[in-house]
């Protein structure tokens, strides 16, 4: 099944409140962009943040700056936070962030484990300092037959409110897609950004037909984009839409409403504050998109 994004379906996604009125002036007075998880209807700012390599010592300089950009995704009324227990200390530096700062009732947590094992789930809610996850997600999915029976008995007895599965890997695709089908999670985080489209022929319109929310990871190509327009001046074509670069990376993401949400990874609280302007004013519409790509594929 093949999904297009037509003027009609941006038409609709206006008058269901996925996107923002384009007659929106100043940024910040213009409603918080969210989308609705698919499986539960509860709403969710549509930017979060990965923490990949960025948290991975748990030392006083890196709480202080996890502290520092987890504060500055709430403070522009974000809400999503993605790790994994992979990612280095960054659970552990997360845990004492959130505890520190009384964060965890206004966040939103998504953890990833490397397998249905309950030592590795019990490590990371020690680590995350914290009962319930929000979203528990199988890492890096890459065979066809991995079952999702453990992730959906942990979600009922209440350690997870979602479960999903997470690749980064288009040769694992095919399994990705078998997995999607068969298990039905709530959420699929797959590789997506402007110059890495790949996920748009086959993963986005799968998740929509089961009806699993999309996290799109590495959305700047993990930092790709930004070194491609490095010493480029925004175009003023895209100045109505996007206020920076990374406004410009996200909102094409953004743009499809497929995609619940996108979790670029920074280690820095200005960049997270940017990054979270993409929650606030237009979104580029078809056409625009469309000169998106003329314009990243010239570079
Ligand atoms: N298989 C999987 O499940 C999987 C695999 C990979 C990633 N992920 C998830 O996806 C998340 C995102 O991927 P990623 O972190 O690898 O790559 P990314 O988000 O595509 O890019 C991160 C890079 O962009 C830079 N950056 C972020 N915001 C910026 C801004 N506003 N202006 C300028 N530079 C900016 C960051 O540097 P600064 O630190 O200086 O801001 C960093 O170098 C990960 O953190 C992780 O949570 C999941």
């Amino acid at each position: 099944m093949t999904i297009r994004i037509t003027r009609r379906d941006f038409a609709a996604a206006l008058a269901g409140g996925f996107l923002v009125s384009s007659k929106a002036t100043a940024q910040t007075e213009t409603p918080l962009l969210t989308r609705a998880i698919p499986g539960s209807g509860e709403r969710i700012p549509v930017v979060g943040l990965g923490t990949a390599a960025v948290f991975d010592e748990d030392d006083e300089t890196t709480r202080r700056k996890a502290d520092a950009v987890v504060q500055a995704l709430v403070k522009n009324g974000g809400r999503l936070i993605d790790t994994a227990s992979t990612y280095g200390d960054a659970e552990s530096v997360l845990g004492k962030v959130m505890a520190t700062a009384g964060l965890r009732d206004k966040v939103f947590i998504a953890t990833k484990l490397e397998s249905p094992d309950t030592e590795e789930l019990k490590r990371s809610l020690t680590r995350l300092k914290t009962e319930k996850l929000d979203l528990l997600q199988l890492h890096n999915v890459s065979k066809k037959q991995q079952s999702l029976e453990r992730f959906r008995d942990w979600k009922q007895r209440g350690v997870c409110r979602y479960i999903g599965i997470t690749s980064t890997f288009r040769g694992d695709y095919p399994a990705v897609e078998a997995v999607l089908k068969r298990e039905k999670p709530d959420f699929v985080q797959i590789d997506y950004s402007l110059d890495n489209r790949g996920a748009e022929k086959s993963i986005l319109p799968l998740a929509a037909e089961v009806r699993a929310g999309v996290l799109t990871a590495v959305p700047y190509g993990n930092g790709r984009l930004f070194r491609a327009v490095r010493g480029k001046e925004l175009p003023d074509w895209a100045r109505g839409f996007a206020n920076s670069w990374g406004q410009f990376f996200l909102k094409y993401l953004l743009a499809d409403p497929r995609v619940t949400a996108v979790i670029p990874g920074t280690a820095d609280a200005g960049h997270m504050a940017d990054n979270a302007g993409a929650m606030r004013g237009p979104l580029p519409d078809p056409d625009q998109r469309r000169r998106m790509i003329e314009f990243v594929e010239t570079l």
